[in-house]
């Protein structure tokens, strides 16, 4: 592990900026701490230049990028039409927000929505929109409370920092702000109850959101309705069964709480459908957009909604002084015309059955891969310690942490954070071959990690450990 460091330029610009970010002041103790118990430091990456499926650090190195500007860029990097359509947006108008393009996007957007949500409004990011959507369907449904689901992420602003549930930190010394969410399991795989099956832990997930939460924790009427991503991504890269995301539209509607999907990540072509609840044959009440639709340069994010919902509603008003500039709108006018033209929603799902089959054998072929698992390119590689083992989950999070360590060294650029799972977005455009290569690299970091484990040799950090090579930037 110690052979993949942080480029000489990398780390000399990160050593002397340090002191102006946040974490900076506990870096040096974290890493001095980890190196004391002969653990290995992750290599940080700044790139200096991104293009197509590539990108290069400042040591000029390259890496393929698995990473995706944190699956916001479908199209790959630098999308030259995407840049063009930008910067004549922002020759044309600079920033206002009375600009036609807002009106053309919506309209097109709506093309593409789920058949009920016909229309639109923007926000500048997805947390903001999230937040917007909450907003929204407290004021429709004049209603208190909001049901979320432990392990989801919906952004880091105030009121989604409230509605996540990374853990029971997530939210400390917060608590009196959430006094309006009320969090629910997310019925993922690996939370089974000793003694259950999935199917009946499904069930007693549906049960708890129809019956205990109405019956113990607030009154339905007081609900205003369910936020869910279709694919719990920061959590982990989970996927809900159909079971389930049918099961919490029937209560929905027999409740008369609003579906509210989050497919900030989800949406627009990352599972392989251009929105996850597709895969579900559900369709929500309000469905949440962003990251994709910036076609990888400019940021636009935003809310759709039945009519009745966002159509006369003065009292949820939403949407910041940048939401939805010129720029923004363009970047998402471009997108949605080169989906349209280029089939991207179809080549991503042919992407992921490549990708799908290349790692077909690897949980049975490796001991430290729990599970492989994954919706379109939304795609996860969650890991546990060797059997009899000892460490539990920080084992299994500092294996992850490795293979992605090792991953990066080796040329591949992926995501690791706070759960045992290396994350791959790849464009939904990508090369064929060179998926195939980034996956032949995280097959070789793996085996390297494997190898490491069962020689009772050094994985990366301290745990807990220090982050995907973010402390101190
Ligand atoms: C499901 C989901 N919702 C909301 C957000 C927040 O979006 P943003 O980071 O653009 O504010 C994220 C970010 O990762 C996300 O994955």
């Amino acid at each position: 592990m110690h052979k993949y460091r942080t480029g000489d330029k990398t780390q000399a610009l990160l050593q002397s900026h340090r002191r102006y970010f946040r974490d900076g002041l506990r870096y040096e103790s974290v890493k001095a701490k980890a190196e004391a118990n002969g653990l290995v430091t992750p290599m940080q990456l700044l790139v200096d230049r991104a293009e197509g499926d590539f990108v290069w650090d400042l040591d000029r190195r390259r890496y393929i990028d698995f990473q995706n500007g944190w699956a916001t860029n479908p199209l790959g990097n630098c999308h030259p039409e995407i840049i063009d359509a930008v910067h004549s947006a922002q020759k044309r108008y600079g920033y206002h927000w009375e600009h036609p393009l807002r009106l053309e996007l919506a309209a097109r957007l709506t093309d593409v929505l789920p058949a009920g949500l016909s229309r639109v409004s923007f926000e500048v990011s997805g947390t903001e929109a999230a937040e917007a959507a909450v907003h929204l369907a407290l004021c429709y449904k004049q209603a208190r409370h909001i049901v979320s689901f432990t392990s989801s992420n919906h952004g880091e602003g105030l009121g989604t920092n409230m509605l996540s549930a990374y853990s029971s930190d997530n939210n400390l010394y917060m608590e009196a702000w959430a006094g309006g969410v009320i969090k629910a399991p997310y019925p993922y795989s690996t939370a089974i109850p000793a003694g259950m099956s999935e199917a009946q832990y499904v069930d007693y997930c549906l049960w708890y959101l129809e019956k205990h939460i109405p019956g113990y924790i607030a009154s339905a009427e007081n609900i205003a309705g369910i936020l869910i991503e279709p694919g719990l991504a920061e959590g982990g890269n989970w996927i809900p069964t159909t079971a389930f995301m049918q099961g919490l539209r029937r209560i929905c509607d027999d409740k008369g709480w609003l579906m509210i999907a989050d497919e900030v990540l989800t949406g627009m072509g990352r599972t392989g459908h251009m929105w996850g609840v597709e895969h579900y044959g559900v369709e929500p009440d309000i469905l949440v957009f962003g990251k994709n639709l910036s076609g990888g340069i400019e940021p636009c994010a935003g809310i759709a909604a039945r009519d009745e919902i966002l159509g006369d509603n003065p009292r949820a008003s939403s949407g910041s002084t940048f939401a939805g500039t010129p720029a923004g709108c363009a970047a998402g006018l471009k997108t949605l015309e080169i989906y349209r033209r280029d089939g991207v929603v179809e080549q991503a799902s042919a992407l992921a059955e490549r990708a799908r089959s290349r790692m077909a054998d690897w949980e049975s072929k490796y001991g430290i891969v729990n599970q492989v698992r994954g919706l379109g390119l939304l795609i996860g590689v969650a890991f546990t310690g060797l059997e009899g083992a000892e460490g539990g989950n920080d084992a299994a999070i500092s294996i992850a942490r490795s293979v992605r360590h090792a991953a990066l060294g080796r040329g591949l650029w992926a995501i690791c954070e706070s759960e045992p799972t290396v994350r791959l977005y790849p464009a939904l455009t990508m090369d064929e071959a060179i998926l195939v290569e980034g996956l032949d690299i995280l097959e070789e970091a793996i085996a390297e990690v494997e190898a490491t484990v069962e020689s009772g040799g050094q994985l990366l950090g301290d745990y807990p450990a220090i982050p995907s090579g973010v402390v101190g930037f």
